[in-house]
């Protein structure tokens, strides 16, 4: 046979993507972020998934049309089954099965924290195995053993809000847009950490974000008694507050595990990995502790399907293939 190609479909949340892989690497990855939610201060999953079926024909189509192939050329379908939002995930994986079902090819189901962490393999300098992962996304914050591309060991993980759920909850109790995250980093370059919000008592390699919530809460209510502007006024400083608070508090957790298991390699990934100062932390960190670290392209830190494709196409190598009986699902286990 020639060229193989591989078509992934991404649709956990609220971005629209696809891509074409072949062995020479990504040749395509289109993605619609779905910005009707910013209204809501966070996402509607029915909305969500109304704009899936909306968007993913154009977008798979699109993707076809940059890798410069035609779905007859397709040799396998891949999807994300989840973790993820019901309704979003069945679009894809719905589009997905119909599409291998009509071109009688194989289909690859992937999960959607494997791949954030794959994501790390679609360009080069790729990591050593094993290696430290900490990946945190808008639903998710784990830390990470990956032994190979689909042997991966989940060592601790938050018990409450995650890393991204931390930024866009604060920034809801700042009056800022959903997703949060974003305006945080940018709003924090302007300021500098004036206040020490508590720091999580969790112990061992577990996050809680939940503590930290309330204390940005309870603090700035008491500002906001003796000014009523406060939060106006000092907003630049309060984000560069948050994000060293959230920075910190993940920076302990990847320490512990940097100790606890030796390893001489570490990365980020998922959509908290494009803050900038976990980008930074992570630099001062592997300098102090001499590790060789990864961080992923800003355009593969959020959702995307060039991951999906990425983690698909080790999965189809190793003959792990799906049929007609595959569901979404949106508690996926890891
Ligand atoms: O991985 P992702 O795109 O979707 C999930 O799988 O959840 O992550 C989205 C999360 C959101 O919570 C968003 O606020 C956060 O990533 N995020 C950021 C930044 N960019 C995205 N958080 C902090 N700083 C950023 N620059
Ligand atoms: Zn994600």
């Amino acid at each position: 046979m020639g060229q193989k190609y591989l078509l992934a479909i991404e649709s956990s949340c609220d971005d629209t993507s696809a891509s074409v892989i072949s062995k020479d690497g990504i040749l395509s990855n289109v993605t619609h972020t779905q910005l009707n939610h910013a209204q809501y201060g966070g996402v509607v999953p029915e909305l969500a998934s109304r704009n899936h079926l909306q968007m993913i024909t154009p977008v798979v189509d699109q993707a076809l049309k940059q890798a410069n192939i035609s779905k007859e050329e397709l040799n396998a379908i891949a999807v994300t089954q989840g973790p993820g939002l019901l309704g979003s995930l069945l679009v894809g994986v719905t589009f997905a099965k119909s599409m291998a079902l009509a071109l009688n090819i194989p289909l690859v189901a992937v999960h959607h924290m494997h791949a954030h962490i794959l994501a790390h393999f679609i360009e080069d300098p790729k990591p050593d195995f094993p290696f430290l992962c900490l990946t945190v996304s808008g639903g998710h914050t784990q830390l990470v053993i990956v032994k190979s591309p689909v042997d991966m060991e989940i060592i601790g993980q938050t018990i409450d809000d995650a890393a991204g759920e931390a930024f866009d909850k604060t920034g809801k109790i700042l009056g800022l847009e959903y997703p949060a995250g974003p305006i945080i980093d940018r709003l924090a370059k302007e300021g500098s950490k004036t206040i020490d919000f508590s720091k999580s008592k969790m112990e061992g390699l577990d996050f809680s974000f939940s503590g930290l919530k309330t204390s940005i809460l309870y603090t700035l209510r008491k500002k906001q008694k003796n000014n009523p502007n406060y939060v106006k006024e000092n907003m630049a400083d309060i984000c560069a507050s948050v994000q060293s608070a959230i920075v910190d508090n993940l920076l302990s957790k990847l320490e512990l595990a940097i100790e606890k298991y030796q390893l001489k390699e570490i990365a980020i990934a998922g959509g908290v990995s494009a803050n900038s100062g976990l980008r930074k932390a992570i630099i001062d960190l592997a300098e102090k502790r001499n590790l060789r670290y990864y961080i992923p392209k800003l355009a593969y830190c959020t959702d995307n399907a060039a991951m999906i494709a990425q983690a698909a196409w080790y999965k189809w190598e190793e003959g792990k293939t799906e049929n007609q009986h595959l569901v979404a699902n949106p508690r996926l286990e890891f």
